[in-house]
């Protein structure tokens, strides 16, 4: 007999957990309920809705009290210490929840999987957990969630490369009107302090072929917005056939007819090409948001980061875009604290900063990730001047943004409408440029985009009304 392939083997999978939990649900008398929590970025959270495929494939229905689940999944985050420090705290608490439920099956994977001394903690001192798997061995989730349901052991699959990549699994998403699209896996960059290249493996591209194909099923299925995905979109294409560079890439998904918006993340400055700023300018569908992690502002800083870029270069890459795309509006990712980052370092980043003038930023504490170069480096800085240079660094950046974020007042502008807001009568939508803005109306709205006056900025977000 043929062997099956990989797909047929997780079809089967598939078909025979379904029995299982079919049985076990007419057994209790109710459906079994499913949570799934990400704690990670855009690609975590986008590896968190083909689990939640999977589950509802199988007969789970999803429920937002995780107590009273049958089967809780933490896809987990490692890029900072508290991240981790975040999912031991949860655990702690399953294990009472685990006490009161015996059947739960309590999983655990992502990022942190992919360290062996995670792993061997959950071995050692979480015996409650009985499934693991990483980022490499998603797409057999399947098999794996068989395995745990019928042979009721604890199962623990890691892989230390990524074998069938996680195409083609069924997806549950998150939002109906938008979605987010891999077009990447891994890193090569190897910036020294962080951990994503360790747990996420290599970069891989997808052909195009297959990103585009995608694009066009989530426009068949409602889609209107899709945020195109990897840790450096710029290097998109590198050792596939089906090869086009990330600008074409770009430009094509456009095209799909049906896709009103497109958003891409993340851009390394390091290549960052006049073509992909072309590409942006030319093509209305792509939004004008760009978010373009600096990291620091102090050129020695960024050359120990192995962030291949320095201030100069950074500064006049801003400006050009800025002259060809004005209405564009820049993010981006700021670490402080790096080790042997000095005064006058930090200093160079809050110069840069208010040179700048970014709409928003992420900044984060520089936290030690065993295994990376920089955890080894001298003079890690102590953590009280760390966090008095984080205040200042926050400071200057909601300076720059509130005035930022202040130049479209009055405009009509087109709104994306998400959500509803918490304050009844509201809802919440963006705008191209990614700015949040609440406006009056209803669940309809959902899903549309909308001219709204953008009536009056409150910092970082607007009341918006529609016109
Ligand atoms: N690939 C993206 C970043 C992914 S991680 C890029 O290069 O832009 C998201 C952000 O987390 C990074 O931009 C960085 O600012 C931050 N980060 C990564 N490792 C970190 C660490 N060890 N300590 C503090 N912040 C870190
Ligand atoms: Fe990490 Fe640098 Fe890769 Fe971004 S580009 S994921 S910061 S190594
Ligand atoms: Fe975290 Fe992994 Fe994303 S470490 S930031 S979830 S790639």
């Amino acid at each position: 007999m043929k062997e099956p392939s990989y797909k047929e083997r997780q079809e089967e999978a598939i078909s025979r957990a379904r029995e299982i939990i079919a049985k076990l649900s007419a057994e209790k008398g109710r459906p079994l309920y499913a949570n799934i929590t990400t704690f990670g970025c855009q690609m975590n959270a986008r590896d968190s809705e083909k689990l939640r495929g999977i589950l509802r494939e199988v007969g789970y229905v999803d429920t937002e009290n995780e107590d009273a689940a049958d089967i809780v999944i933490y896809n987990t985050c490692t890029v900072r210490e508290n991240a981790d420090m975040h999912v031991y705290g949860r655990l702690g608490h399953m294990n009472g929840v685990k006490k009161k439920n015996p059947d739960l099956i309590m999983g655990l994977c992502g990022c942190m999987m992919q360290e062996p001394h995670v792993v061997e903690k959950i071995r050692k001192s979480y015996p409650f957990v009985n499934l693991v798997f990483g980022t490499h061995n998603l797409a057999d989730f399947p098999e794996l969630l068989l395995r745990v349901l019928s042979d009721k052991k604890r199962v623990i699959a890691i892989e230390e490369k990524t074998t069938t990549l996680p195409e083609d699994m069924p997806v549950k998403r998150k939002y109906s009107f938008k979605s987010g699209v891999n077009i990447m896996y891994g890193c090569n960059n190897f910036c020294t302090y962080c951990i994503v290249p360790y747990v996420r493996g290599r970069e891989m591209s997808r052909r195009a072929g297959d990103i585009i194909s995608e694009c066009e099923r989530l426009a068949a299925d409602g889609v209107v917005e899709v945020m195109l995905l990897g840790q450096n979109v710029n290097s998109y294409g590198k050792g596939i056939d089906d090869f086009i560079s990330f600008p074409d890439l770009l430009r094509r998904v456009c095209q799909v007819e049906g896709i009103e918006r497109v958003r891409f993340m993340t851009s390394h400055p390091k290549d960052l090409s006049d073509d992909l700023i072309e590409a942006i300018a030319e093509n209305p569908k792509v939004m004008r948001h760009l978010h373009l992690p600096v990291q620091s502002g102090s050129t020695e800083v960024l050359r120990r980061m192995n962030r291949h870029y320095d201030r100069d270069q950074y500064l006049a890459l801003v400006r050009k875009i800025r002259e060809r795309i004005p209405v564009i509006s820049l993010t981006t990712d700021i670490i402080v604290g790096f080790p042997g980052e000095t005064d006058e370092q930090f200093e160079d980043t809050l110069s840069l900063v208010r040179e700048v003038g970014y709409d928003s930023a992420f900044t984060f504490i520089y936290s030690k990730r065993t295994g990376t170069p920089a955890a080894k480096y001298p003079d890690q800085v102590p953590d009280d001047v760390a966090h008095a240079r984080f205040d200042r660094l926050l400071a200057a950046v909601k300076e720059g943004a509130d005035k930022a974020c202040a130049r479209f007042e009055g405009q009509v502008m087109d709104v994306l409408v998400e959500e509803e807001n918490k304050q009844p009568g509201l809802m919440t939508g963006r705008i191209s440029q990614n700015i949040v803005v609440h406006l009056p109306g209803n669940k309809s709205m959902i899903g549309k985009i909308l001219p709204v006056r953008m009536k009056e900025c409150k910092g970082f977000y607007y009341m918006g009304e529609p016109v």
